[in-house]
């Protein structure tokens, strides 16, 4: 499965469900940094070459792969490198590559016009999950890019909000297909660099996704 994760507002808990969504595969399986944070919420240094450093050369696209690190025995990581140009036809390589090989979580961060994020890394993924919470302003901005086409919005819900899920789902006419709660323990294990080590149980929803 190749999933990639946006959202169209900042702090929304993209980085958070893109790296739990990948460490509760039960298989081999890398995480894609598209956005920055993820080292730091999985508790790895930022240094070292990453996707974008790989995408600005015309060596084969395979090579992406080989500047993985490990996340733990299963999990690993590409970073996302040194900010460089990218020629457009390796962005349709890179997500042909991860459509093929398939065990791909990217957090692509956020996405609040069609300049944000690569139209092949969209278009071949098996899965196109938007993170939101249920703040109006976001549901504007989601409704903005709604042509992006996402399966699947995953609901960070925080206590007092006026809006439901189901408001979110039909203003967007897309399913919510996860719910979890804002938790300070989630809050607390990605200032520790822990998600992927002790995940709390708050985010066990997206384990059944
Ligand atoms: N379910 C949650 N419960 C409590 N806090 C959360 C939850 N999800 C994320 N957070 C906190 O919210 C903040 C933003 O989370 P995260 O970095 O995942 O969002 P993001 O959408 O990736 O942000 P950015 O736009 O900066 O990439 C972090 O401090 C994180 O600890
Ligand atoms: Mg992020």
């Amino acid at each position: 499965m190749y999933t990639i994760c946006w959202s169209p507002k900042g702090g929304s808990g993209t980085t958070v469900v893109a790296s739990a969504l990948a460490i509760w595969h039960d298989g081999p399986h890398t995480l894609v940094d598209l956005a920055g944070d993820l080292p730091a919420v999985l508790g790895l240094d930022d240094g070292g070459r990453g996707v974008l450093d790989a995408l600005a050369t015309e060596n084969s696209i395979d090579d992406v792969d080989r500047l993985s690190t490990n996340i733990d025995d299963r999990h690993l990581l590409i970073r996302r490198g040194t900010e460089t140009p990218v020629p457009p036809h390796r962005w349709h390589d890179l997500a042909m590559h991860f459509a093929q090989q398939g065990s791909y979580t990217v957090d692509a961060g956020t996405v609040a016009s069609i300049d944000d994020l690569p139209m092949p890394l969209l278009q071949h993924a098996h899965r196109r999950l938007v993170v939101l919470r249920p703040c109006y302003l976001a549901l504007r901005r989601a409704r903005l890019i709604s042509h992006f086409n996402p399966d699947g919005i995953v609901l960070v819900d925080e206590p007092g909000r006026a809006l439901s899920a189901d408001d979110v789902a039909n203003c967007l006419d897309t399913p919510v297909v996860a719910q979890i709660p804002c938790d300070p323990r989630v809050a607390r294990a990605v200032d520790a660099g822990l998600l992927s080590i002790r995940p709390p149980r708050s985010l066990d929803p997206l384990s059944r996704l």
